[in-house]
């Protein structure tokens, strides 16, 4: 892109210092983490906000990870400027989400083929209609067969990407998005789609069950850290 301005108002880093693809938890320091267990010949590219990024090495490919934050705006914020200003071209969300309907259990993967969402974000491109946010269809058909060589319990189909975690007025299970075959809710892949797709970027959103709105079903801290690995050793494979 022609727009270069670096570093950016959020991120430090310098020319070149961010792989094409990049892995996006929502906590900075989950992103730390796979630089320190799952990197070699790691580099920090960023401390600004303490929204950790870091470079390195998988596989012998490169590949970098930082924090986004959580919800549309500021993922918003930090895929914009990883697409226009560092040029990155593949990236890869990896979270937790909260699963909407019966199949999807805890601890299961969900692959977002699909971003449906109640936020304003994809209104601010314009549109004279409703844009539907999708994933790389590259991408989530190399991250399906990494989960099926590894024997994972995964789903892939739509998703919600919704403005509130603590939603006052939860809907009666077969009312709602569920009942459109959504599969799950988080809070980030609706903007991470869309500005990838106006940045001509590939994106795809990776996540592990924490917790059930159906059942009320949730995950320990050590499910969510082997869950987490299990995640990350999928979303690795594609860098
Ligand atoms: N809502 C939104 N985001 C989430 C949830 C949820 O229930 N669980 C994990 N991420």
């Amino acid at each position: 892109m022609s727009e270069r301005k670096i570093p950016t108002p959020h991120i430090g880093a310098g020319e070149g210092e961010i792989a094409e693809t990049i892995l996006l938890p929502g906590d900075p320091l989950r992103a730390k983490y796979i630089a320190d267990h799952f990197l070699t010949d790691v580099t920090q590219f960023n401390a600004t906000r303490n929204m950790f990024g870091f470079t390195g090495y998988y596989k012998g490919k490169r590949v970098s990870a930082m924090g986004t934050g959580m919800g549309c705006p500021s993922i918003g914020i930090y895929s914009y400027e990883l697409i226009h200003f560092y040029g990155c071209k593949n990236l890869i969300r990896v979270g937790t989400a909260g699963a909407l309907r019966p199949e999807v259990k805890v601890r299961d993967m969900v692959f977002g083929m699909g971003a449906c969402t109640n936020s304003n974000y994809i209104k601010q491109f314009g549109l004279p209609g409703d844009y539907s946010c999708i994933c790389s269809y590259e991408l989530l058909s190399r991250a399906v067969k990494a989960a099926q060589d590894r024997g994972l319990t995964y789903h892939v189909g739509n998703i919600l990407s919704s403005d509130m975690f603590y939603d006052s007025d939860l809907p009666k299970p077969g009312t709602s998005w569920d009942r459109m075959g959504v599969l799950a809710v988080e809070m980030e892949s609706a903007a991470l789609y869309s500005n990838a797709a106006y940045g001509g970027a590939n994106a795809l959103c990776i996540l592990t069950v924490s917790d059930s709105l159906i059942t009320g079903e949730a995950t320990t801290a050590e499910e969510r850290q082997t869950s987490f690995t299990n995640m990350m050793e999928v979303a690795l494979e594609l860098a």
